[in-house]
């Protein structure tokens, strides 16, 4: 723990208890890194969406992450730029991240759960889903990260696949593939509701003490 404050994440120690460092690209999961994995998926072509996309958005951050944010699929700024969260939303979830001491590449990943933009940002079609939501399985793979939260009621009814209110979803301990999952607010939603704000900030004071260390 104090050799992680002393050296980051890039610290690791051995079985027979020496230190060694490993890049962060050198993270592999089946012998390809995160990167490698983004290059022989980003052309794409199972669904509709490959078609009328910009951009591939495959997600960014920290490959070590403790915390992987996952929104529902891009818009359209995130699909002209090819990075998730980019747009106002983005700008608030960056705030937001900071509030918890983290950074978009520092103990945070970021992805969607549908890699190309929906037409007018419409709900991503089960059969969207059905082709899409094995990469964010392999992302998960590689990140391992301690708790997964869904960003709002579609990431999360998405992935629990199951048809419930924000409401009761939030506050809760889910399970995905093996991986705690708790579901918040969009920050979509804090920009049009800022009385939302209040209590999505209880649920990140949850989710800064569920990823510490
Ligand atoms: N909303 C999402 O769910 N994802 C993004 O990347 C941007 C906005």
């Amino acid at each position: 723990m104090q050799q992680r404050e002393l050296f980051g994440d890039r610290l690791y120690t051995g079985f027979d208890g020496s230190n060694f460092f490993v890049d962060k690209e050198e993270i592999t999961y089946q012998g390809i890194t995160l990167d490698d994995f983004d290059k022989e998926i980003c052309h794409c072509q199972k669904c509709q969406l490959g078609k009328t996309r910009a951009n591939f958005v495959f997600g960014v951050g920290d490959p070590n992450a403790s915390l992987m944010l996952v929104g529902e699929a891009p818009g359209e700024q995130e699909d002209m730029k090819g990075e998730p969260f980019v747009g106002p939303a983005g700008k608030l979830l960056d705030k937001i991240l900071t509030a918890i001491d983290k950074k978009r590449d520092k103990g945070v990943y970021i992805a969607n759960v549908i890699k190309c933009r929906p037409p007018n940002n419409r709900d991503p079609l089960p059969s969207e889903v059905e082709k899409c939501e094995p990469y964010l399985i392999r992302q998960i793979k590689f990140v391992k990260p301690k708790l997964i939260v869904a960003l709002g009621r579609v990431a999360g009814k998405t992935l629990l696949k199951q048809d419930i209110p924000l409401k009761h979803m939030r506050s809760k301990t889910f399970d995905y593939r093996g991986t705690p999952l708790r579901v918040t607010y969009h920050p979509a939603a804090l920009l049009r509701n800022p009385g939302l704000k209040a209590a999505a900030w209880e649920d990140f004071k949850f989710i800064r003490e569920f990823v510490s260390d």
